[in-house]
């Protein structure tokens, strides 16, 4: 590797200059191309596309994405006022979660979003008594588990009958009758998420299937839906994974829907941000243990959890050239725990002082990160071509003691 290496036309080592290190570096133009890929692929469909806030919550990423067009799948009120300051759409968000609180219902309600995802009946009912104590109608679609293998890592597999989300396959139909009686409400769609990081089109399609067999029962009972929506996106390569083809995913979907009227909405998060990012990092010492060699750099589990919490696999580029010769370590950081790796058993060069950078970092990176050990999350900064403007500041120790009372 030569420092040559750049995101865009600015070297990683210019960046890593300016804003210090651990610091995580988006892509715009990459995002602008991801986004364009499923716009590309689905254009016959003109689906509504609802980027997954969760995966990247950054006003400014946020912000992008509203501006080429996007809607937003919101998980949390505090989501829903992310999309709001960054110029969002509430018209074009939808409500994911299991568990949407009172105050996070009337909240969305009263900025009319385009649509509650509901998990359960007894939040059917809660959405019904809030949307009633506000003079609303409160759109709504069904979250059904189809209960298909989505063949992904089991703490980001979704729709199995084990999992919590969604409302059960077989109790679909009289949830939907049940909305036909709750008067604050409109039904207006059905929606799934199997999982995320998906590498198989066909646990996909299998679920659409499952789902479009209800939408014809439902037709039969005169429950008429709006709109169907297929959850997240698809899977990213990190290391040599085959990820889903979009137009054959596309194709797949166009053959599933054609000659029904039923608009198509997507919830990609993943796939719109995670290969537009990577987290820099310095290395800042080469340790030699009895049985491993172990790289320890500024960023640490709490930058970057992934590997941690899904044993999951990022590559790592030295940025800096080297002669030295390579060896096998594991990348780790300064957090008190073993659990705190970044890389195991990684062929690598690397010296003190080296600048690496952890690639495929821009979903679920920072808007998973956390202050453990006293940490202050990263510094984030957006790029595009010659340009590149801080979207986030480096944490300081007095912002995370700020809402700490010392009170004996
Ligand atoms: N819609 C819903 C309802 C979701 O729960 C998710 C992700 C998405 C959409 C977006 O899925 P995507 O397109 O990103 O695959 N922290 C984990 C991933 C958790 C995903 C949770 N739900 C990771 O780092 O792999």
């Amino acid at each position: 590797m030569t420092d040559s290496l750049k995101c865009e036309q600015v070297p990683y080592s210019a960046l890593a200059t300016e804003y210090g290190t651990p610091l995580y570096v988006y892509s715009q133009q990459a995002m602008a191309a991801a986004l364009n890929q499923y716009q590309q692929a689905f254009a016959s469909l003109q689906p509504l596309i609802c980027y997954a806030v969760k995966a990247n919550s950054n006003l400014s990423i946020l912000r992008y994405f509203a501006q080429l067009g996007c809607g937003f799948d919101i998980v949390s009120g505090g989501e829903l006022q992310r999309v709001l300051l960054a110029g969002g759409d509430a018209g074009k968000t939808i409500f994911s979660g299991v568990g949407k609180s009172k105050a996070e219902i009337e909240f969305a309600l009263n900025n009319n979003i385009r649509c509650f995802n509901v998990e359960s009946l007894a939040e059917l009912e809660r959405i019904n008594t809030i949307a009633a104590s506000l003079d609303k109608i409160a759109p709504i679609s069904l979250r059904i588990n189809p209960d298909v293998n989505a063949h992904t890592h089991p703490y980001i597999s979704t729709g199995l009958k084990a999992n919590k989300f969604g409302i059960a396959y077989q109790d679909a139909l009289a949830a939907y009758q049940l909305a036909t009686t709750l008067p604050h409400l409109k039904i207006t769609g059905i929606d799934c998420h199997i999982g995320s990081q998906l590498t198989d089109l066909s646990p996909l399609i299998e679920a659409l299937e499952r789902m479009l067999l209800l939408v014809d029962k439902l037709a039969e009972q005169n429950i008429e839906l709006e709109h169907i929506d297929l959850g997240g996106g698809v899977g990213i390569v990190y290391q040599n994974e085959n990820v889903p083809d979009l137009a054959a995913y596309a194709t797949a979907v166009s053959q599933l829907l054609s000659g029904r009227k039923l608009q198509l909405m997507l919830e990609p998060g993943r796939s719109l941000i995670g290969n537009a990012g990577g987290l820099l990092t310095t290395v800042e010492y080469i340790k030699q243990g009895e049985e491993k060699n172990f790289v320890i750099v500024d960023a640490a589990m709490n930058d970057l959890m992934r590997p941690s919490l899904y044993q999951a696999y990022h590559n790592i580029l030295n940025t800096c050239p080297t002669t030295a010769d390579e060896f096998v370590a594991d990348v780790v950081g300064p957090i008190c725990e073993t659990g705190d790796f970044l890389a195991k058993d990684r062929t690598i060069s690397a010296q003190a002082g080296d600048l690496l950078l952890i690639q495929s970092a821009g979903a679920y990176a920072s808007s998973m990160a956390s202050n453990y050990n006293t940490r202050c999350r990263g510094a984030e900064v957006l790029v595009n071509g010659t340009e590149h403007h801080l979207i986030r500041q480096r944490e300081t120790v007095p912002d995370l003691l700020a809402s700490e009372i010392a009170c004996l």
